[in-house]
């Protein structure tokens, strides 16, 4: 039935964990749609014939038959039924979307983030212990990876057809996207907004291992922060919240200061001076250095510059990963530590990385 489905609406392989669950959303909408216009055109159909001019209906409509419960053939408990049936069918279609979107926004807690940026006309990819690459980006299967994007220029989307996900990419700010590839190969990653003169070459791979190839690509290309040049994202982010004065209000050993602290802030709920709780994540921090009087926390004076203009994607993204690792320790055995993601841009030795490569 799904490979029928997948034929008739020209859909790529379900390369994500999440991928089969939504083309089954797909299925139900289009197959409810398709019964509701062939249902329609038909009764078009049938009225065209029977008021058909010279055809010598009466086009009055009858008095209700009130004693049988009848009018014009259907019983009311006939057509309480139908009605009843179809707004039911509308709402679960809405619970189930609702719970599909809740999964495909959450990330898992043990997900490895990778850093997104777009930029007329390519994709780029930073890796928490350093790395970097362009054009394409090596993941392990069978792990969630969480790709925390933003944009240098105009608005991008990061679409991956087989995975069925898209999101847009915008400047100055961080959107999400969380994924779990199933089984190696390779995915193509296209632009979905328009951007510009090279959109439709703004394109990308996820190139997925599995897990004996992953390690076998980490060993071929050690972090630099590894071999002592470079420095981890987070190295990094601290460095330049030094270089941006942002140590002059805010605190990384938990003492509370003109701003917040930065030590186990990461990931927790707090109270807005507006009175909403927020997650402080990577959208909320890229906020607040962004736009700072629009989330300010309570407790605290609204007295941040905005740094629009002033810093870079890129040094938000390491500002962002330097808070995070400000996290308290997660719980013994709750998170398996992740090797972090390669530096090399070329593909990995052989047909290995293709789809169902030569293991
Ligand atoms: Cu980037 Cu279209």
């Amino acid at each position: 039935m799904n490979q029928l489905f997948r034929t008739l609406l020209f859909l790529p392989e379900q390369a994500s964990s999440i991928a089969s669950r939504i083309d089954h959303l797909h299925y139900v909408v289009i197959s409810i749609t398709m019964v509701g216009a062939f249902a329609f055109a038909a009764a078009i159909g049938w009225f065209n014939w029977r008021y058909r001019e010279g055809a010598h209906r009466g086009r009055s409509r009858k008095p209700d038959e009130r004693e049988g419960h009848t009018r014009g053939g259907i019983s009311y408990k006939a057509e309480f039924v139908i009605w009843g049936g179809l707004l039911v069918l509308f709402f679960a279609f809405w619970v189930v979307g609702f719970r599909q979107y809740v999964t495909a926004r959450t990330p898992p807690k043990n997900a490895m983030q990778i850093y997104v940026t777009g930029k007329q006309w390519m994709w780029t990819f930073a890796y928490p212990d350093g790395r970097g690459s362009k054009g394409v980006v090596y993941v392990p299967v069978k792990k969630p990876i969480e790709l925390v994007m933003t944009s240098r220029d105009v608005i991008h989307s990061f679409f991956v057809p087989a995975f069925r996900l898209k999101q847009d990419v915008v400047p100055g700010r961080t959107t999400t996207l969380w994924f779990e590839v199933k089984e190696p190969g390779v995915y193509q990653v296209l632009c979905a907004e328009y951007c510009g003169t090279n959109h439709s070459h703004m394109r990308a791979e996820v190139v997925a291992l599995s897990p004996a190839d992953y390690a076998k690509y980490l060993d071929s290309s050690p972090p630099p922060s590894s071999e002592g040049k470079g420095e981890t994202m987070a190295e990094r982010g601290e460095r330049l919240a030094n270089k941006y004065g942002c140590f002059r209000c805010h605190t990384t050993d938990g003492t509370p200061h003109i701003g917040p602290t930065w030590a186990g802030d990461f990931g927790t709920r707090v109270l807005l001076k507006s009175g909403k709780k927020v997650e402080v994540d990577a959208a909320y921090i890229t906020r607040s250095i962004m736009d700072p009087m629009v989330q300010v926390r309570a407790g605290f004076k609204p007295v941040m510059p905005t740094y629009q203009g002033l810093i870079s994607s890129g040094e938000v993204g390491a500002i962002v990963e330097y808070i995070r690792s400000l996290q308290k320790p997660p719980p013994p055995g709750g998170t398996e530590p992740l090797p972090r993601g390669p530096l090399k841009v070329e593909r990995p030795p052989g047909s290995a990385a293709r789809k169902g490569g030569s293991q």
